[in-house]
């Protein structure tokens, strides 16, 4: 357990949220605790973030943030166990890839240590928002984007991180179906698909906004050159059973390496399912709907944690996924989950006490 995070300053809410907060009914990241960090990236330099009250941010209106769109964020959740410990999830993987994307946005890397020790400290001070109900966690959303002036089409000079907290219940309520696109795409190679961009996610909602008007929760992308391959979700990376064995797409240009998919695909060689890393077609899935060997599909992120797909549609069919007594998605869940809210031994050392 990290200890030591008093350089990191203080300023308290003079009342708390807390007695508002329904953690019976928890919705996904629409209430937030009461403080926020915030540091300052100026004159060449990152500041040590600060904590403050959870409150409106004030930006120049020519703010590149607003104009080009220099904006990344990372998805991060707190977990409280029976004792009131609280944890994360390879949160050193989160900070790993907030400086790839970051990297990507020509925004500056944030160094590990204002990432860790900042966050430790709203984690300890907020800690009350942490439910402890199953199911539910701490949705923690670290950002950094251009908080720079100027309508000059280049990078910033200027930038803020900043992690703000939703005590946070089920991405999705009830069973997932999802449409495969073929008309839009997510990303492309060369492109910023594999960053956590902002604007990766904006220009998802129009076809996911259209698939929903058809019934489906999401979309699944696929590459976009011919729109053959299965290549993830809105908000997670997509497993596919055929048979016993579950495969996914490699991760590229296009898809973003998620921390969920990583573990379970070294978790699930551990429970005995066998696995496969490759290119999955359209194909290939349809054709083993129709033959019955396509057991399950799932999504699998930090927010939707694992989430069993219950149909999808394929051009102007749609296919339904068999109900299994024991399906993998199901034990798969359970084992992640159980290292998360510490109701389990750690044999992978993912597991980060903040308190
Ligand atoms: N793919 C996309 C596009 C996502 O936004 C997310 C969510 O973070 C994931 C996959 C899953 O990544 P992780 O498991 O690291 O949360
Ligand atoms: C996450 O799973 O943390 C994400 O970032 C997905 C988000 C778009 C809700």
């Amino acid at each position: 357990m990290q200890t030591n995070v008093t350089h990191i300053a203080i300023e308290r809410a003079e009342t708390s949220k807390i007695n508002e907060v329904d953690f019976d009914n928890l919705a996904f990241g629409s209430v937030f605790t009461d403080h926020m960090l915030v540091g300052n990236y100026r004159n060449g330099a990152w500041e040590t973030p600060k904590i403050v009250p959870y409150q409106p941010i004030v930006l120049e209106p020519s703010a590149k943030i607003f104009h080009y769109g220099q904006s990344i964020f990372e998805g991060m959740k707190a977990y409280k166990d029976k004792k009131g410990q609280v944890f994360l999830f390879r949160p050193l993987d989160n900070h790993k890839r907030f400086n790839i994307s970051a990297a990507r946005m020509c925004i500056p890397q944030i160094p590990e240590a204002h990432f860790m020790d900042g966050l430790t400290a709203l984690l300890r001070l907020d800690h009350a928002f942490i439910p402890q109900k199953e199911g539910s966690s701490l949705y923690i959303r670290p950002f950094m984007f251009a908080s720079g002036k100027g309508f000059h089409a280049s990078p910033a000079d200027a930038y803020k991180f900043m992690v703000a907290c939703a005590p946070s219940g089920a991405y999705f309520s009830g069973k997932v179906r999802v449409l495969i696109e073929e008309k839009y795409s997510r990303s492309a190679n060369g492109g910023v698909g594999f960053a956590k961009a902002g604007g990766n996610y904006a220009g998802q909602f129009y076809p996911t906004e259209l698939a929903v008007k058809k019934g489906y929760n999401q979309v699944i992308w696929t590459d976009d050159t011919h729109h053959e391959f299965i290549e993830e979700a809105g908000a997670m990376n997509i497993f596919v059973r055929i048979g016993d064995t579950l495969v996914t797409a490699p991760t590229s240009d296009r898809i973003l390496d998620g921390i969920t998919r990583k573990s379970i695909l070294q978790m699930a060689e551990d429970l005995g399912m066998p696995t496969e890393v490759r290119k999955i077609s359209v194909s290939e899935v349809v054709k083993a709907a129709q033959d019955g060997s396509l057991k399950e599909m799932f999504g699998a992120g930090t927010a939707a944690v694992v989430s069993p797909i219950a149909g999808f549609g394929h051009r102007d069919r749609d296919y339904d996924l068999p109900e299994l007594q024991d399906p993998y998605a199901t034990r798969i869940k359970k084992a992640i989950t159980d290292i998360q809210y510490n109701l389990a031994d750690d044999p992978y050392g993912w597991r980060y006490q903040v308190m």
